[in-house]
């Protein structure tokens, strides 16, 4: 077998626990729960493939248009999740980021992603960053916002904008750009997700429901992606 060569930065757009559950004919949020599962298995893959940064895409700025009671149950599940993984966390050196609006989310889930953050923030050989109330378009407009703010006050001249300094005003800020982007779920959309960060991004789809989604499947997208790359530095 090839050696694997384990990309810095995966994000994985976890789609498909809603029809998870109703093809068991369970509910969309049992879907949602077999999803945080699947998650957790998903973090300790890519400690052992040593990836160095994971964003995992858990709520868009779309979904707040859900059933409330599926709302609800997304924002309790970050509360449930990072309550009960937290030592681990810590016992493996995770240190848990977040991307998006955290002002928007209601106060325990604030309160339970910002205590993991402070708790973590030392850590160093896996990053797990959240992508929590996040929309790529948002991030931009807020971005855009600051920076000419910092114009307007002078702390930034015109001349110095660049890529790199405005990467300086994104949720990202720090991480490096991913260099696959994984869908499961079936759809091959980008649905307002690393709008900037994707520019070089490797995309991969799988049809599996992301509750479904394990090591096995990490590895197979790694390789297609390590077999792509191949081809391009060939020609
Ligand atoms: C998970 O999958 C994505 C989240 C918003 C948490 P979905 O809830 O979109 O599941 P499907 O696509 O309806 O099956
Ligand atoms: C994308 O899935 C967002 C997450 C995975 C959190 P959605 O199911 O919300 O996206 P759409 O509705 O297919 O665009
Ligand atoms: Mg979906």
């Amino acid at each position: 077998m090839e050696t694997l060569i384990a990309p810095k930065h995966i994000a994985i757009m976890m789609d498909g626990n809603g029809r998870w559950g109703e093809q068991r004919g369970l509910t969309r949020s049992q879907g949602h729960y077999a999803g945080s599962v699947a998650m957790e298995n998903i973090i300790k893959d890519s400690l052992d493939l040593g990836i160095e940064a994971l964003t995992l895409y858990a709520f868009s700025s779309e979904n707040w248009s859900r059933p409330k009671e599926e709302v609800n149950y997304l924002m309790d599940l970050p509360t449930i999740f990072l309550k009960e993984k937290l030592p681990e966390f810590m016992k493996n050196n995770i240190k848990v980021c977040i991307s998006g609006d955290i002002q928007g989310l209601p106060q325990h889930t604030r309160k339970a992603v910002e205590e993991a953050v402070q708790k973590t923030k030392d850590n160093n050989k896996l990053i797990v960053n959240f992508a929590l109330n996040y929309g790529g378009r948002k991030e931009l407009l807020f971005a855009v916002k600051s920076l000419i703010k910092d114009v307007k006050n002078t702390s930034v001249e015109m001349e110095e904008i660049s890529n790199e300094l405005i990467e300086n005003y994104l949720y990202t800020t720090g991480l490096p750009d991913p260099e696959i982007i994984i869908r499961t779920g079936g759809e091959k959309r980008i649905s307002n997700f690393l709008l900037w960060q994707s520019s070089k991004s490797h995309l991969w789809f799988t049809d599996t429901y992301f509750p479904d989604f394990n090591k096995q499947l990490l590895i197979q997208a790694i390789t297609e992606v390590n077999e792509r790359e191949q081809t391009i530095t060939s020609h």
